[in-house]
């Protein structure tokens, strides 16, 4: 039998000190492929809301890209709604050794950093979470993340109301288009 399905929105602390584009959107498109309802960013352009929105229109489901004033205000929401703050650091407790507590929970906040995420972050967090002990990336670490938090069940997903489905196929490209 699967997990209970879980509720799981990002939050993404930080705002671009350099053109880091391509690392926003590939953050938003694995946060929604990975099964997240939503994203929180400090910093959106139209370019990155344009892309999120093709997606979801071709692709389908529903993820949200929402902008924020202040991630401490996210956050503190968050808490306050009873999701599980799980801040993804490389120098938080290995997340082999927290995720049966975590899984324990159904509806989490996912907090990943940019360049530099200030120190309060470590505090306010319920848990700092390290997917491994180097440095890598934040697309990463979400990706590995999300899939622990969620059992794998995210991989199952469908996505209502798209207009392209694939067809896994061993061999090829087989794309369904539906009206
Ligand atoms: C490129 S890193 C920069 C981290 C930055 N040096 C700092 O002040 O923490 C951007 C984000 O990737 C995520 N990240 C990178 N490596 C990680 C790891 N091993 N485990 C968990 N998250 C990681 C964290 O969310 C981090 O804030």
């Amino acid at each position: 039998m699967g997990l209970r399905e879980k509720s799981v929105r990002v939050l993404r602390i930080g705002h671009r000190y350099v053109r880091d584009y391509r690392t926003l959107t590939h953050l938003c498109l694995v946060a929604r492929a990975f099964g997240a309802e939503s994203i929180y960013l400090e910093e959106i352009d139209d370019g990155l809301l344009e892309s999120v929105k093709e997606v979801r229109e071709a692709w389908g489901g529903s993820f949200e890209v929402h902008q924020i004033a202040s991630w401490k205000r996210a956050l503190s929401e968050a808490k306050k709604e009873g999701r599980l703050v799980v801040h993804l650091t490389m120098y938080g407790v290995p997340i082999q050794d927290k995720v049966g507590e975590l899984r324990s929970h159904d509806s989490f906040l996912v907090v990943v950093g940019g360049p530099k995420v200030p120190g309060e972050v470590y505090q306010v967090a319920d848990y700092n979470i390290a997917v491994t002990s180097q440095p890598h990336s934040e697309v990463a670490a979400l990706a590995v993340a999300l899939h622990e938090l969620q059992g794998g069940e995210e991989l199952k997903k469908e996505f209502e109301r798209s207009k392209l489905k694939i067809i896994p196929s061993e061999k090829g490209k087989r794309v369904e288009k539906l009206k």
